[in-house]
């Protein structure tokens, strides 16, 4: 092999040290624990990360390397350092070009939402971002606001405490997330705008965004569209529901939610990966005051807690009456993998999965697919949409999708909808599917070329007929 070539084998490599045997992944086996459907893999501490990465500094874009590989910090995207066409492109069997791309994201990297109840040992510090907020009239001509932001303090003499100190609310985006956002925007505009042609130069009408309500996702839009249009002098409209009735971040009430959620987590399988855990939790719940059900019933907080100290250049936690007592790499490492079995779990073996993805994001689903099938019917308003939204969006999008293993969709995760058209004898729309930079590996085969009628096929059943009703 030579020398280039070992190089590049080199950098896609992950080597992996499993208790003496040495396993090389390549980045995107990293995504596809091959035995993630079982409690085992949680409790198996000579899995670690399973090559994935789970730190990143205070300041900076990041990105694991080599590139490509799962982070928690930050999830890869497309760049042209490693974006390949479709095969069906590249080995000439057909001809074709980009002509939609529908991009979901998880916005970037932020502090917790959930304080320890025993109290936090170190003080987050948010002085370095600042989140804007300000209103003004639709015209230029119009008043133009100051441009304000949050600055949060801390006054000594409120006897209340949220448990920590410091001067960041609970989530914000840090200031990792802002830098690393704009180095998401950069590298789409790279692939999707220069090399690819298929965003404007200038955003146009053709161009869509939308966000939840949350302010993590709207701080994200801001930084990844300044990294796709640098230059550009203006404001653009972020699209948004009312947040009672949104389609994403769990908008809309409806009580099969719930419902469906304690079903799923009375299985003999859920019950058995809090067996697995039981000296974790009460190790951890002892150490950190966090022995109430919501932090013992799901990994769910201590992975939100462990994950924003480590993706912002701090320290795992340590107990506040004992600064000797602290979570190890190895403990956060467990809480990470039983975090991913759970997330497995949720959107693609739990036997209630079919109704929990139809009644938590069906909807959205459906808006997806409507825009999927206006390309095909040749009536799609725009080119290039772009959806800042969460997790908990991501993940029942890919459980739609079918994809084999679902490790929990870390930040700045991403699913990019790419349409092809192709003009051989008559035209016909071709779809792929990257998830964060790789086409997705599902139980529909690799989605790297597939009529578009049939993504679409894919993703109808999970769109339900009857909403109102099947959420009671
Ligand atoms: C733990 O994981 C390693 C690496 O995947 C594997 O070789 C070993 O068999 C596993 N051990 C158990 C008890 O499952
Ligand atoms: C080119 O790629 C397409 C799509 O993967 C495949 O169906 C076709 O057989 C390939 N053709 C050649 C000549 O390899
Ligand atoms: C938070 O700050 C206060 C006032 O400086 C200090 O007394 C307290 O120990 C700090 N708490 C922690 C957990 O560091
Ligand atoms: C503090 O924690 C350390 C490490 O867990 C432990 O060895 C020590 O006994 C604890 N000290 C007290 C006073 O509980
Ligand atoms: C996952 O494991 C459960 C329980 O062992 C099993 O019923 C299910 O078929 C598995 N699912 C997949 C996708 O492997």
């Amino acid at each position: 092999m030579g020398y280039k070539m070992f190089i590049a084998v080199l950098t896609q490599t992950v080597v992996l040290s499993l208790a003496g045997a040495v396993l090389a992944l390549t980045t995107e086996q990293s995504f596809y624990p091959p035995t993630l459907n079982d409690t085992s893999y949680i409790s198996n501490s000579s899995i670690g990360t399973y090559g994935g990465i789970y730190k990143a500094p205070t300041n900076g874009p990041t990105a694991g390397t080599p590139y490509g590989v799962y982070d928690y910090c930050s999830m890869p995207h497309p760049r042209v350092e490693e974006y390949k066409l479709p095969d069906a492109l590249t080995n000439g069997s057909v001809k074709g070009k980009l002509v939609y791309l529908e991009y979901l994201q998880r916005h970037q990297r932020r502090s917790p939402y959930n304080i320890l109840p025993g109290g936090e040992n170190q003080a987050y510090q948010c002085d370095n971002v600042r989140p804007y907020l300000y209103a003004g009239p639709d015209t230029a001509s119009g008043i133009q606001p100051m441009p304000m932001y949050a600055q949060t303090y801390q006054y000594s003499a409120n006897p209340f405490t949220p448990g920590v100190n410091g001067t960041c609310q609970y989530p914000q985006i840090t200031i990792g997330g802002v830098q690393d956002g704009y180095q998401h925007g950069k590298d789409l505009w790279a692939v999707y705008g220069e090399r690819l042609g298929l965003i404007p130069r200038v955003p146009n009408s053709r161009v869509w965004f939308r966000s939840s309500e949350s302010q993590l996702t709207q701080g994200s839009a801001g930084a990844v569209l300044r990294g796709i249009w640098p230059n550009y002098h203006g404001a653009l409209p972020l699209h948004q529901m009312v947040s009672s009735v949104d389609t994403v971040n769990e908008g809309y009430s409806c009580s099969a939610i719930g419902s469906t959620l304690s079903s799923l987590e009375s299985t003999a399988d859920w019950k058995n990966h809090l067996t697995v855990t039981e000296t974790l939790r009460s190790t951890l719940g002892s150490m950190l005051g966090a022995t109430d059900s919501s932090w013992q019933n799901t990994f769910d907080h201590f992975s939100d807690n462990f994950q924003a100290r480590l993706c912002n250049g701090y320290e795992l936690p340590c107990s506040v009456t004992n600064s000797s007592d602290c979570v190890t790499m190895e403990m956060a490492e467990e809480v990470f993998r039983a975090g991913d079995w759970e997330w497995n779990y949720y959107w693609r073996t739990n036997p209630d999965v079919v109704k929990y993805i139809q009644v938590v994001e069906g909807l959205f689903i459906g808006e997806i697919v409507s825009h999927l099938q206006a390309v095909l019917d040749r009536k799609s308003t725009f080119d290039y949409s772009h959806i800042f939204i969460h997790d908990g969006d991501i993940g029942p999008v890919l459980g739609a999708l079918g994809i084999n293993a679902l490790r929990w969709p870390a930040m700045a995760s991403n699913i990019a909808f790419e349409i092809w058209e192709t003009n051989n004898k008559q035209s016909q729309f071709y779809a792929r599917v990257l998830y964060s930079g790789h086409p997705v590996q599902s139980i529909y085969g690799t989605l790297d070329w597939i009529p578009l009628s049939e993504l679409i096929s894919i993703l109808t059943p999970y769109i339900p007929e009857d909403i109102v009703s099947l959420c009671g």
